[in-house]
């Protein structure tokens, strides 16, 4: 039965908008573009990744670069919710990263309106890194600050809600090969 038609497939209403063959080919060259920009002896690089929708991109993008790198996660946790006072998100160290002194990539999977990225980039350069870097999988042009930018960005989608290769809707979908857009009648219930 075609994916299409096969409601027990979790990619049933998921339409393809960058295969998982272009997402291989467009990592092998953002890896060369990053590995030319940092040193591959000493200390190599210090990746900080963002979790938990960078972790796909972060496990292929690592195998791609060849210098001695150590790896970092963190956290970052945002309390939203109508009936109580919005809070700043939050930045969690989940494992170790002493990033001071440091060439570090923070290693993320979207740039979308920046708010993310502004507080681990802040946070990794007040933990006194001698370098901050950002490498995003994908991006949405124009919706960012212009004081929050990424260095290597792996494509440049259009404001649309995408899932797959590490990115989720209510935390499903991420298991995808490939990044795909839910409709927006498969947020409003379809999918829980
Ligand atoms: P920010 O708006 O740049 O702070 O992005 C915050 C986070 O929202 C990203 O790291 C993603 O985890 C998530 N996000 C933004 N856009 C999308 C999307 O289109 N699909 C799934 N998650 C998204
Ligand atoms: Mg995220």
């Amino acid at each position: 039965m075609p994916a299409a038609t096969n409601p027990m497939r979790v990619d049933h209403a998921v339409e393809v908008l960058i295969s998982q063959t272009q997402i291989a080919t467009r990592i092998r060259s953002l890896a060369a573009e990053i590995a030319s920009q940092y040193p591959h002896a000493g200390d190599g690089m210090t990746i900080v990744s963002v979790l938990a929708g960078s972790i796909i991109f972060l496990g292929d993008l690592v195998r791609s670069l060849p210098m001695r790198l150590r790896i970092g996660l963190v956290t970052v946790s945002s309390y939203a919710g109508a009936a109580t006072t919005p809070m700043p998100p939050k930045l969690t160290w989940s494992s170790l990263a002493n990033v001071a002194g440091r060439d570090v990539l923070i290693v993320d999977d979207i740039l979308d309106t920046g708010g993310t990225l502004r507080l681990v980039q802040a946070a990794v350069r007040d933990a006194g890194a001698r370098s901050v870097r950002t490498t995003v999988l994908l991006r949405k042009p124009g919706k960012a600050p212009a004081s929050v930018t990424a260095d290597f960005v792996g494509f440049d989608i259009d404001d649309v809600f995408v899932v797959g290769y590490g990115l989720d809707y209510d935390g499903l979908y991420r298991n995808l090969p490939y990044i795909g857009v839910l409709p927006p009648r498969e947020r409003e219930g379809g999918a829980t």
